[in-house]
């Protein structure tokens, strides 16, 4: 692939401006490495906490218009019994950034050295899952626990550290802003909306949870909107997520003012071949267009 397509992202050197988002093929080694092979510029883990969780019952995925809705419950073995997962997936040959949450700022603290330690090359803090208690949005939604969380983080590792945010707020920028203020090197946009589906037959609500996260190209035209709307507040690079699934979609992204986008729900459609439509499509359509390198796109869309 072209060199057109290189990018740099909190000093992480990509090949190609797309990522793996956190929550799909993250959960081994192994399956991080293939999205790497697949082409994906870096990879994020499942989002991993101090102590193995079970997450939800069963269902916990349901496939609707335009997306998933999904409640998995944050279901991981703990970050410490993940560490051997990362050699692995090193060898894929793309960055490696580890998810974490926790339900404090110390519980982040701590997930982040392990996750440091094992080698990550960066951390993606999890403000932002939509409907697991005392974790996710419910810090997500709160500038001050956020700015505690990136705070604690960032005096623990030295790394750089992505903060996921939540669109389930009156004015994500209020709470970029206050990542960025508490030293956060990047920050993605966004994570699911939260969402629910109930079953008419049954009657029930479908999710044994009830309410999860909804992702896919119904969420796209608000992750764009979300997306320029914290890089016209902020001064470090924004990554766009949620719905991305075609070339177009990335490009689009990248105009509101991504530097890179994150891919989740497409690969579970369109499986890994993803990764190297939307680059092939990002590189065609840079060369068409004259320009030398991805970067210059991003955030073009603000000169109007
Ligand atoms: C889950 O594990 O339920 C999803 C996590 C998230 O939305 O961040």
């Amino acid at each position: 692939m072209s060199n057109r397509l290189v990018t740099e992202i909190a000093g992480l050197k990509l090949a190609n401006p797309t990522m793996l988002a956190a929550g799909i093929l993250g959960m081994s080694g192994s399956s991080l490495k293939r999205a790497a092979e697949a082409g994906a510029g870096a990879v994020i883990t499942k989002s991993l906490g101090l102590k193995p969780r079970i997450g939800y019952s069963n269902p916990t995925l349901v496939q609707v218009d335009c997306g998933l809705l999904n409640a998995m419950g944050l279901p991981n073995p703990g970050v410490h019994h993940f560490v051997e997962e990362i050699s692995e997936a090193k060898k894929g040959g793309a960055p490696v950034i580890i998810s974490i949450y926790g339900f404090s700022s110390e519980d982040f603290g701590e997930a982040a050295k392990v996750a440091a330690e094992a080698g990550a090359d960066a951390l993606e803090l999890n403000v932002s899952c939509p409907h697991v208690e005392k974790t996710g949005s419910e810090i997500g939604q709160s500038p001050q626990l956020v700015a505690e969380v990136v705070e604690k983080v960032k005096s623990i590792v030295n790394k750089p550290v992505f903060v996921k945010l939540t669109p389930n707020v009156t004015d994500i920028t209020e709470i970029a802003e206050a990542a960025v203020k508490a030293g956060a090197d990047t920050i993605t946009a966004i994570n699911t909306v939260r969402a629910m589906a109930i079953n008419v037959e049954t009657t029930r609500p479908v999710l044994a949870n009830k309410v999860g996260g909804l992702s896919g190209p119904a969420i796209k035209p608000i992750a764009i909107r979300c997306v320029y709307e914290v890089y016209r507040k902020v001064n470090i690079p924004v990554i766009g997520c949620g719905g991305v699934t075609t070339w177009q979609d990335a490009v689009e992204f990248m105009l509101a003012g991504a530097s890179a986008v994150q891919i989740g729900t497409a690969i579970a459609f369109e499986g890994l071949g993803v990764f190297k439509s939307i680059v092939e499509g990002i590189d065609s359509y840079l060369e068409n267009m004259n320009f030398e390198s991805v970067k210059e796109i991003v955030g073009l869309s603000h000169r109007y």
